[in-house]
């Protein structure tokens, strides 16, 4: 298995693009599903998560050619008949399930296997399920697979979630735009990638409005067409890129960034001392001093701090002056990344769902290894900033959610270095 090895070499400066974002393309691809003519993705980040739901969508009889780099994807579902989605795809990827709204609105019929659970938390899929059921459908499990029909396809409803489930929206704003009436998602998420799917679902003949808003409203339609849809971009890989130069010291701009993508995480670089502005091509990101300073942080659904740049933040109060809290609220077991931080130095207490981080003036280069995609990346950017050598292994996890991870570092000046597995 691939390693990378970081070394702390001083300061960052210049640019760094960012790509499409990883959840919206994941949920963007399954809406290929609702109609017979093509759905053509751009700005679509070259991930091995992408490649999964390829392999997932082909399983189900669509077309994905990927073109461009991997920049674009044409995607047809013409003809595609299969409704059994694979464990052994789907135990890969829990965005496979995004599969199940799609395949349930077109074919009134679905077998999805449940993802199962995965290294931040048990993860169920009950409030799917609560939804769908509510507009018409069957669902049973059964061989550790959702067996889920609709009898003459899906009725509009009311839908109130009981937490604002991101892929539980995606899933119901999907199979509502082919059912019969309409459909209210009530406590719907509101993340980007939710307004980034809905407007795709526009522009193939959707009728939804409140996308953005906890009230989402669809109207279901008889068909759906095809479209050409920009993906939007990446904020948790922004936010991530953010973070570098307050590592490291310089300035790096974020290039396709707006502050919009990522309010709540620029409040808290602000009161860390750290300044964002934006540009007319990004965010322009660069430390006020020489440390950052202490802030506490509650993890939330947007437009609250995200879940997903937690362990970065962590990261980076590590060598804050002063003592942070950092409250995770939407998943039980995300602070795996902690033990590996205090291998290299840090100093951080966890009891439950707080972790308490003292700030040090310096981290020390270790091998590290990470359970998941944004904790591999927290452990990255500490090396940027830790004396010595830090090598990160299983980078798998990074594959999956970043693209040219190494390139995009080195070509602002980071010493950083993909070493093949044996
Ligand atoms: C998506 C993102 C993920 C991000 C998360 C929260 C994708 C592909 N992934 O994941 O990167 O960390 O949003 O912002 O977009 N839950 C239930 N029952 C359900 C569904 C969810 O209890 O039926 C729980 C989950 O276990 C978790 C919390 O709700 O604790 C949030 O899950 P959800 O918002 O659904 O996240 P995902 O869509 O899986």
């Amino acid at each position: 298995m691939d390693s990378i090895i970081v070394r702390g070499n001083g300061p960052l400066n210049g640019q760094i693009p960012i790509a499409g974002a990883k959840n919206a393309c994941l949920a963007l691809m399954p809406a290929t599903l609702l109609s017979e003519e093509p759905l053509t993705l751009t700005n679509a980040p070259r991930l091995s998560d992408i490649a999964t739901m390829k392999v997932l969508l082909e399983s189900l009889g669509s077309e994905v050619t990927v073109m461009n780099a991997g920049k674009v994807l044409a995607l047809s579902s013409h003809g595609a008949t299969n409704t059994h989605a694979d464990y052994d795809i789907v135990r890969k990827m829990r965005a496979s399930n995004l599969v199940l709204g799609p395949l349930l609105a077109r074919h009134h019929r679905a077998e999805v296997s449940l993802p199962g659970g995965c290294a931040i938390g048990a993860r169920p899929m009950d409030i799917h399920i609560d939804a769908l059921t509510l507009m018409g459908a069957q669902i049973e499990l059964r061989d550790g697979y959702l067996h889920a029909v609709a009898e003459g396809g899906l009725k509009g409803a009311v839908v109130p979630l009981r937490f604002a489930s991101v892929g539980a929206t995606e899933n119901i704003l999907m199979a509502a735009t082919l059912a019969k009436g309409t459909t209210v998602i009530e406590n719907a998420a509101r993340e980007p990638e939710i307004v980034d799917l809905a407007d795709c679902l526009r522009r193939m003949g959707a009728q939804i409005e409140g996308d953005g808003t906890s009230r989402i409203e669809i109207q279901g339609v008889d068909r759906l067409g095809g479209a050409t849809h920009p993906v939007v971009t990446d904020r948790i890989e922004l936010g991530t890129y953010m973070l570098a130069p307050v590592f490291t010291g310089g300035e790096v701009e974020c290039l396709g960034g707006r502050i919009s993508l990522v309010s709540a995480f620029c409040e808290k670089l602000d009161a860390a001392g750290i300044d964002v502005s934006e540009t007319s091509a990004g965010l322009k990101v660069r430390l006020r001093g020489d440390r950052p300073k202490a802030v506490d942080v509650v993890t939330e659904p947007f437009p609250g701090f995200p879940t997903d740049l937690q362990a970065q933040m962590m990261a980076m109060l590590c060598l804050a002056e002063g003592t942070s809290v950092l409250e995770e609220k939407i998943f039980e077991n995300r602070f795996m990344h902690a033990p590996e931080l205090l291998r290299m130095g840090a100093n951080i207490e966890v009891q439950g769902g707080v972790a308490t981080v003292h700030g040090v003036e310096k981290m020390k280069g270790a091998p590290v290894m990470a359970t998941d995609l944004r904790a591999s990346v927290s452990l990255i950017l500490a090396g940027l900033a830790a004396e010595g050598e830090t090598q990160v292994n299983r980078v798998y996890h990074l594959d999956r959610g970043y693209e040219h991870l190494e390139d995009k570092l080195r070509a602002v000046g980071a010493n950083i270095e993909r070493v093949p597995g044996r």
